[in-house]
């Protein structure tokens, strides 16, 4: 018998030695081990064995069995260590191989330039308003001045939501609704930034959706040299020092006295260019002393307090500061456009 034992250690070991996978090792468990294995028939067998016998029998069967299963772990290991070496050994990296790049956004035009006008003029004591894009009738005109069959309305065709109900044409209705939130309190210094609308032809200089920079402020003693200052600082911070500014006198049904603010032609330094039309000037904004009326419609008593409006076009601003003459590849969410503006 114990012969016998011995054949089938050599025999056990053998196979598991050979065993080049996990599966086979497995295979070999079972076959010894497993409930119906050998090794495990040897074990039922003592029962039948003469008493006498049955000791030395079970513990060279127990010791068999101890040693196979040390062994099968062993060659597990063995087994796994190999593999890893092996998967080592195949995926190795190649450092001199360049690295998988990946792409790396970068802010819009407009979101830049709208930003660094909102840092200059917070800079200043502005505040930033959000307000709607879907407005009234009465906000969008009536409370600005400009009334049902205003001539003023012609300029601005847009895309009514319902009868009293609009896509806002400017950001004008914001200082309405600013100052209303405001309550009366002073001073009032704040921007509305945003989107507006308008039933526009579409060309290299008109979209119907573009975006426009208000600015509001209203306090006790607010003069035109204040609106000239603010707009001076605000072009010279955003275009570079040499860029200088001319206020045209105009006329907004919601400012009075009202003008257009020019700059000088970024291109051309003044001299005259084809962007400016040879005029050496580049219009940027609107802007004025807020109408009485106004002020009044706004919870804000005229006899009391003075202020300033202006409103800018941003894509005007983020076209002459970058170069950009088209305003539809601002809107056309090109990538060869984009991405030229990628860490500028
Ligand atoms: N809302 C005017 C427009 O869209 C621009 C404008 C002009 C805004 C004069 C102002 C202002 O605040 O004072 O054409």
């Amino acid at each position: 018998m114990n012969h016998n034992l011995a054949e089938m250690e050599a025999q056990v070991l053998r196979e598991i030695n050979e065993a080049s996978t996990d599966d086979e090792l497995q295979r070999v468990r079972i076959k010894y081990l497993g409930r119906k294995g050998e090794i495990s028939a040897l074990l039922k067998q003592i029962g039948n064995l003469p008493p006498e016998e049955r000791p030395e029998f079970g513990a060279a069967v127990n010791a068999l069995r101890a040693k196979v299963t040390q062994r099968i772990a062993e060659r597990k290991a063995e087994l796994e260590t190999q593999a890893l070496e092996e998967s080592l050994r195949r995926d190795t990296i190649d450092v001199s191989l360049p690295g998988e790049l990946f792409e790396i956004g970068g802010l819009h035009p407009l979101t830049k330039s709208l930003r660094e006008i909102t840092s200059i003029l917070s800079s200043m004591g502005f505040t930033v308003y959000e307000s709607r894009e879907a407005e009234t009738d009465e906000m969008n005109f009536v409370k600005l001045n400009i009334p049902q069959g205003h001539p003023a309305r012609d300029m601005q065709e847009t895309f009514y939501l319902s009868d009293t109900t609009l896509l806002r044409t400017h950001t004008s209705p914001g200082q309405i609704r600013g100052m209303l939130a405001l309550e009366g309190k002073l001073p009032v210094r704040f921007i509305v930034p945003g989107r507006v609308y308008r039933r526009d032809q579409t060309d290299a200089s008109h979209h119907p959706v573009f975006f426009q920079v208000e600015g509001l402020a209203i306090d006790v003693d607010i003069t035109f040299k204040h609106l000239r200052g603010v707009i001076s600082t605000l072009m010279s911070r955003f275009f570079g020092q040499d860029v200088t500014v001319r206020l045209r006198p105009s006329y907004f049904p919601f400012t009075e006295p009202s003008c257009e603010v020019d700059i000088s032609c970024v291109f051309c330094k003044g001299q005259g260019c084809s962007v400016c039309s040879n005029s050496g000037f580049l219009e940027v904004a609107g802007a004025g002393m807020v109408h009485p009326q106004v002020l009044i419609n706004g919870g804000y008593d005229p006899e009391q307090v003075s202020g300033f409006a202006f409103g800018f076009g941003l894509d005007r601003l983020a076209m002459l500061k970058y170069g950009i003459d088209d305003i539809r590849l601002l809107y056309g969410n090109d990538k060869r456009f984009l991405s030229q503006f990628r860490g500028l």
